[in-house]
């Protein structure tokens, strides 16, 4: 049989039948991380492959395995989530899925029916049934994709981000960092004190906040997970970031120009959404960011899928654990904070006092964004716009 294998694309031939588990193992690929699709359907552990199948092996990161019925209905399982002991058919996995996105909306009160929600959709699985999901359950939510420059990552991902728009008749705002702002985030790899990973991400929570405060939405959501949430908590852990530490929550409220935000994926594995895309038909970019490679988030994902293949719910107990018996008793969040936001002398978001001296305040974006665009001035500083990095 063919299989088709990613991060980095090859194929390699197996000799079948042989079934799902054997396969893995052959080709020494961890089972807690992929999803295993031949023709066009999900196939669990126990499923045997013919001789001349055409099979694709997609890294999604997380999972498990488990009983191969249905937990609801008995039928054939599409999909084992070894931390709940289920499995799940196509149509109940969908059930799933969105049952997960109620209880998170419903424990934490993150939206009514009657406000607006602006979900931040970057063409990945995450994001895209994040939309999908709250688009079936019947919230008011629009989208929004933020053009990082990131060569044909970036224009691929903007593809279907509007493919999905278009087929599901909802509004797409879009901002692309070079036509607003001057620069993308390969210009930004010149910069010395931050990574351009970092420049990306405090370029995107600024453009999120932005566009959700100037168009009045009520609500901001990102399509974080499970794996995303267990991985940052670890990471602040390790270095004991108690400020990052107070601040880490599914629901955030809204203060001081600073809209609502949340994570209604929270309770969900990559797993799961990546299968949610498959069954739903919603196209997704299975690539990583090229600029992502070595970043210690995945360092962090890679050793809690490690105990998660060992021990199913590690990781689901080590966050909810956190969230709801350790975060408010440990790391209350700090009260000052209040006080000491003020507008951003340029852009008039908020930023905090505190980190300036005197003279008008700069938020940090605005501040980043001085320094990217000088590190462009330089000769032979920056890449050009638009460069593939
Ligand atoms: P990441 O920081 O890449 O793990 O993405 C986390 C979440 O941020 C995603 O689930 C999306 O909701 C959002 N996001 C990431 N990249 C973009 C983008 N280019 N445009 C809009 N939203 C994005
Ligand atoms: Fe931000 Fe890759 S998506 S650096
Ligand atoms: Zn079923
Ligand atoms: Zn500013």
């Amino acid at each position: 049989m063919k299989v088709k294998l990613r991060n980095p694309d090859r194929t390699e031939l197996v000799d079948g039948p042989m079934n799902v588990a054997a396969v893995l193992d052959r080709l020494d690929v961890n089972p807690e991380t992929v999803l295993v699709i031949c023709d066009g359907e999900l196939v669990t552990k126990d499923h045997v492959l013919p001789a001349d199948a055409e099979v694709e092996i997609r890294p999604v990161i997380s999972g498990g395995a488990g009983p191969a019925r249905c937990h609801a209905c008995e039928r054939t399982a599409v999909i084992e989530i070894r931390r709940h002991g289920a499995a799940y058919c196509a149509e109940h996995l969908i059930d799933h899925v969105r049952g997960q996105v109620r209880t998170a909306i419903d424990h934490l009160s993150m939206v009514s029916y009657d406000e607006w929600v602006l979900v931040a959709v970057s063409g990945g699985k995450d994001s895209l049934a994040l939309w999908d999901v709250l688009l079936d359950m019947g919230y008011r939510a629009d989208g929004l994709y933020v053009g990082l420059g990131i060569g044909t990552y970036s224009s691929r991902s903007e593809q279907l981000v509007r493919a999905f728009a278009d087929a599901r008749q909802a509004t797409l705002h879009t901002v692309d960092l070079a036509d607003e702002y001057g620069y993308d985030i390969p210009a930004a790899t010149a910069l010395r004190r931050r990574s351009s990973c970092g420049v990306c991400g405090l370029s995107k929570r600024y453009v999120f906040n932005r566009v959700a405060v100037d168009h009045g939405y009520d609500v901001m959501a990102t399509g974080h997970n499970l794996d995303d949430e267990a991985a940052t908590l670890l990471g602040n852990v390790l270095r004991w970031q108690t400020p990052m530490l107070a601040r880490q929550s599914p629901c955030l409220p809204a203060r001081d120009g600073m809209s609502r935000k949340i994570k209604p994926l929270y309770r969900l594995g990559e797993r799961e959404t990546a299968a949610y895309c498959v069954i739903k038909g919603v196209d997704y970019v299975v690539e990583e960011c090229p600029m992502v490679a070595g970043n210690t988030v995945l360092r962090y994902k890679d050793a809690l899928n490690e105990l998660e293949r060992h021990s199913p719910g590690t990781k689901a107990a080590f966050l909810f654990g956190y969230l709801e018996r350790a975060r408010d008793r440990h790391f209350p969040s700090d009260e000052h904070d209040t006080a000491e936001v003020v507008a951003c002398g340029r852009c008039g978001q908020p930023t905090g006092v505190r980190e300036h001296g005197r003279g008008d305040p700069l938020c940090a974006f605005c501040r980043t964004h001085d320094r990217v665009l000088a590190v462009m001035d330089e000769p032979r500083g920056g890449a050009p716009v638009g460069a593939a990095p």
